[in-house]
């Protein structure tokens, strides 16, 4: 109704090209439709920590009622993200986590357990034997820290596997995709790659081919869509991705749940799972549907839109004709 509250949701995104935080934000918008009186600005850090801290510390001074916030990198975060959760202003942590304790909520996917499926997989596509390179993204990430301690430790368990080298992202992707061209070409007995995002592991796949060589790659996110880790998958450029969800939904259902003061849990652990071409098919006819129930859902809350707009200039003619 017109006199419920509004409120203020402040949200920092750490970076915000990508397909992946692309496709969180979709979901933030779609669970936003069922609520009118939440108001949400995003703000885009891309990449840098130090224009993070400013963002979160303006949402701090705009008194906003809850920050969202997937904080770029753990350390440089923490304290900026204690200060708003001691300020009172509750605090939904998605994705990336901070090294503090200090937070209303956290939603996202367990990333150790993310680098221990891919380590599992990768000691049974190799049959228990082989040299395997490692690329990921920035190494002062949450997820890049925890991805790489659990493949790191379950190869560990497998006396055969051996990681050759690896590698974290450079601010310039160029300069990356050179460097792991190098690699690549210097090291030929290298028969897997694990890549911490299927970004990476397509660009690893585009860095193979250029140079002839065939290697088994691993990637993590799962996306649906062209050239997305599932199609990737499904195309055998990849031989398996590590579901990785964005969790743009279930962050905004947890903030909801906490500015209407209603009960919540504060880890929200969501579900991953292997892809591999055993049950790439049913995961492609799967994200089909839900991708067609998505596009009803945002039919409707556009027609739901020009309704309440109709109806609300038809009130105005009404009690115009009343008045004069
Ligand atoms: C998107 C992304 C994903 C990755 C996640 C880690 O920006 O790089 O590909 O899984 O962030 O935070």
């Amino acid at each position: 109704s017109k006199d419920e509250k509004t409120f203020h949701i402040g949200f920092s995104q750490c970076t915000m090209s990508d397909n992946w935080r692309k496709t969180m934000i979709e979901g933030m918008e779609r669970e936003l439709t069922f609520h009118n009186n939440i108001d949400m600005v995003i703000s885009n850090a891309n990449g840098s920590s130090n224009k993070q801290i400013l963002q979160i510390q303006q949402f701090i001074n705009q008194k906003v009622d809850l920050i969202i916030v997937s904080p770029n990198e753990a350390k440089p975060l923490t304290s900026i993200i204690e200060k708003a959760y001691d300020a009172g202003i509750p605090v939904v942590i998605v994705d990336r986590k901070t090294t503090s304790e200090k937070y209303t909520a956290f939603v996202g996917a367990d990333n150790k357990l993310i680098g221990q499926n891919a380590g599992i997989y990768a000691n049974i596509i190799l049959n228990g034997k082989g040299n395997i390179f490692v690329v990921g993204e920035g190494a002062k990430t949450s997820p890049t820290i925890d991805r790489h301690n659990g493949f790191l430790k379950t190869i560990n368990h497998y006396p055969n596997l051996k990681l050759v080298k690896s590698v974290f992202s450079a601010r310039k992707p160029q300069n990356f995709q050179n460097q792991v061209y190098a690699i690549i070409s210097q090291h030929p007995d290298i028969d897997l790659i694990f890549a911490h995002n299927d970004r990476l592991a397509l660009m690893v796949a585009d860095v193979c081919k250029s140079l002839g060589l065939n290697k088994k790659i691993i990637g993590v996110d799962g996306l649906y869509g062209d050239n997305q880790g599932i199609d990737l998958v499904s195309k055998g450029v990849l031989s398996a991705t590590i579901l990785y969800p964005t969790g743009g939904e279930e962050a905004i259902k947890t903030a909801v749940k906490i500015l209407k003061k209603q009960p919540f849990n504060k880890e929200n652990q969501l579900f991953t799972t292997i892809i591999d071409s055993e049950n790439v098919g049913i995961m492609l006819a799967q994200y089909q549907k839900i991708k067609e129930q998505e596009d009803d859902i945002k039919r409707q809350a556009t027609r739901i839109k020009d309704l309440t707009r109709i109806f609300s200039s038809q009130q105005n003619t009404l009690y115009l004709t009343v008045v004069f």
